[in-house]
């Protein structure tokens, strides 16, 4: 009883209230970054030159007169970045369920309510979680080599360097958790809610739906393209891109397109050869003498 009317006296906290803004706003910021993220690293579907342009951009190349680029100035991007990472995901660590057991109570409740937004809070904390392991190792290399990110470089970490299964999971995981967030702010805090609340909840859910179909896609394909350009690129795996090594492999791929084709002709030719020949006579069968 005594410690019950210590706790009624106390004065409310501001704490919880405030750490829940901070996780909103850096989750905001977040969200909206990994959208214009994706749409950079999406450059490279558009070609090789297309994503070397963005990098070198990133890189503020465009201020050094040699057009070498600041890799320094990824490095605060990154920094700046990760920062508000691993701020956001040790304040969403508050809520996940710390126990098998609170785990268990959670997913009966969930089982007997079946709201659909409390199924996509589970998605969140579920790929938050990966997204703690998998987003850090993905920062830290950025971090740690800010001068590597170009098409061939990205490719080769991507392959050579055995990364995409890595990128694969994450890109799942960033974009559930990425629009399910931005969602859930929008629902929390008001954002476009119109003056029937129904129908805006269902509006917000088919563009976060879309939203996640639409960047997904650009991820996949962006993938596929590095995961090709990194498979051609292995004999030659830490060569950057540059005018001259683009150059080199067209003509290798130009000169890669008569030797097959001389290749294909020489054994048409060798089965023409073949098949006019006479065929070899029988041997007399002596055993009928
Ligand atoms: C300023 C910070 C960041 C920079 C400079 C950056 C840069 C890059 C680059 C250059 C790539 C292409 C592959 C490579 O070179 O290794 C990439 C891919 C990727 N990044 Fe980031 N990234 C940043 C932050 C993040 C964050 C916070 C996440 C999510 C937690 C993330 C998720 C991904 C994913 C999923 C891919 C693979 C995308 C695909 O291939 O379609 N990145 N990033």
């Amino acid at each position: 009883m005594d410690s019950y009317i210590i706790e009624s006296n106390k004065k409310k906290s501001r704490m919880p209230a405030r750490l829940d803004f901070l996780q909103s706003g850096t989750g905001l910021i977040l969200g909206l970054f990994m959208w214009v993220h994706m749409l950079l690293v999406g450059s490279i579907i558009f070609g090789k030159a297309a994503f070397n342009f963005v990098a070198k951009t990133m890189e503020l190349a465009f201020l050094s007169d040699t057009g070498q680029g600041f890799p320094i100035a990824v490095f605060f991007a990154v920094l700046t970045i990760f920062t508000l990472f691993i701020t956001h995901a040790l304040l969403g660590v508050r809520k996940f369920p710390i126990s098998w057991k609170q785990h268990r109570i959670l997913r009966d409740q969930m089982q007997m309510m079946n709201h659909s937004d409390t199924n996509l809070w589970y998605i969140q904390v579920v790929t938050g979680f990966l997204m703690f392991f998998a987003g850090s190792v993905h920062l830290y290399i950025m971090l740690t080599n800010p001068g590597s990110i170009g098409p061939y470089m990205s490719a080769d970490r991507i392959i050579s360097g055995n990364m995409w299964p890595l990128y694969l999971i994450l890109l799942i995981c960033v974009e559930l958790h990425g629009t399910i967030g931005l969602y859930r702010l929008c629902m929390k805090w008001g954002w476009f809610s119109g003056k029937d609340a129904k129908k805006s909840r269902q509006t917000l859910k088919k563009m976060k739906n879309r939203a996640t179909i639409f960047f997904m896609t650009i991820g996949i394909l962006a993938l596929l393209v590095f995961v090709v350009i990194g498979i051609k690129h292995r004999d030659r795996a830490g060569e950057r891109y540059s005018k001259h090594a683009a150059a080199v492999e067209h003509v290798q791929a130009k000169e890669a397109i008569p030797a097959k084709e001389e290749i294909q002709a020489l054994e048409e030719g060798q089965e023409k050869k073949e098949a006019h020949e006479p065929k070899e006579t029988q041997p007399a069968d002596v055993t009928k003498q």
